[in-house]
């Protein structure tokens, strides 16, 4: 059996895991990432060696929140991790005596639930990814989508209300300043700076510091009932759901999968994302409908995707050790 490494560098969070042929994780380990991008390499490198040992890996697939070249290693840009023109794979490979392929995380996490979870019975699966930002992957007639430039899906900053909020990238109005979970965590917070009536339980989590609210805090509240927390998980479903919905308008796709730790609210989420998906989209009544999912491998896509990238796709970074 050929195992081979996924890595998932995110915003928060580097995670690693050692994965079968099968898609299982079969030994995983994470760090939080660092606020200095340059020390990332080196924390992977750690992470590899940690899973590895006695395995032999096949190589490295690493998912990296980013604007990723068409070289499979270089991360162009990234709106919430300092990184730009970062030779990512390169310096990875000459820490670890690998082969090592990069792919952008959501691209990374489509291929995850294309092979072996929400996409495994269809070849035209849209992931969205809804945590830190909004990620996209497009998976189509069985292959990723990867554009012209190797910066397709970038669905995150698809313009949805004109003149909107100020976003990492540099435009404003992205989708991701609406639908994700900072978005989520941003008008918590505004509500009780406001002293929103019905606040209260959001007040009690910050507790006197605004930072203590974060995305799974608010989901929990909405779990355990609190009305608030469920009317703005509601809001958010919607704008996830519109967004949702143009997608669908260029790429028709079968399979809208939601994914991402926001995804872990399921119920109180996914209605509200249909409800405006269905209101949204163009002609409705006369057109077969995606089927729209909560993502099945929750925040381990990822690290699965890309550790099944690393075996399958050709194109991978030596070291120059
Ligand atoms: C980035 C994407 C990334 C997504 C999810 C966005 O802000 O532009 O490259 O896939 O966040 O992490
Ligand atoms: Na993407
Ligand atoms: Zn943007």
């Amino acid at each position: 059996m050929t195992l081979a490494i996924g890595v998932d560098i995110g915003g928060t969070k580097i995670a690693a895991g050692l994965v079968s042929e099968a898609g299982e994780i079969l030994d995983s380990v994470a760090e939080p990432t660092p606020s200095d991008a340059t020390k990332i390499p080196a924390v992977v490198a750690d992470l590899v060696d940690r899973l590895t040992g006695e395995e032999k890996a096949a190589g490295i697939g690493i998912g990296a929140a980013g604007f990723v070249g068409e070289d499979r290693s270089t991360v162009r840009f990234a709106p919430n991790i300092d990184w730009r023109e970062e030779p990512l794979g390169q310096q990875v490979a000459a820490l670890v005596d690998l082969t090592v392929v990069v792919e952008n995380d959501a691209n990374a996490a489509a291929w995850g639930e294309f092979r072996f979870g929400a996409g495994e019975d269809t070849d035209d699966l849209l992931l969205i990814t809804v945590g830190t930002g909004i990620g996209g992957g497009i998976v189509h007639r069985g292959r990723l989508f990867r554009g012209g430039f190797g910066v397709a899906a970038e669905i995150g900053h698809m313009r949805i209300v004109p003149d909107g909020i100020l976003c990492g990238c540099g435009q404003r109005g992205c989708y991701e300043q609406y639908g994700s979970g900072s978005a989520l965590v941003r008008d918590a917070r505004e509500r009780v700076t406001n002293r929103d009536p019905g606040s209260e339980a959001i007040a009690a989590l910050a507790d006197g510091d605004l930072s203590r609210i974060t995305g799974p805090g608010v989901t929990q509240l909405a779990q355990d009932g609190d009305p608030m927390s469920i009317d703005l998980l509601g809001d958010l479903g919607r704008w996830i759901g519109e967004g949702a919905a143009v997608l669908a308008t260029i790429l028709d796709p079968s399979v809208i999968a939601i994914g991402g730790g926001v995804a872990a609210a399921r119920d109180l989420l996914l209605p509200h994302v249909i409800e405006a998906f269905e209101t949204h989209l163009p002609a409705r009544a006369h057109r077969p409908q995606a089927a729209l999912r909560i993502a099945a491998l929750g925040n381990e896509a990822g690290i699965i995707g890309a550790a099944d990238l690393a075996r399958t796709e050709p194109t991978t970074s030596r070291g120059v050790a």
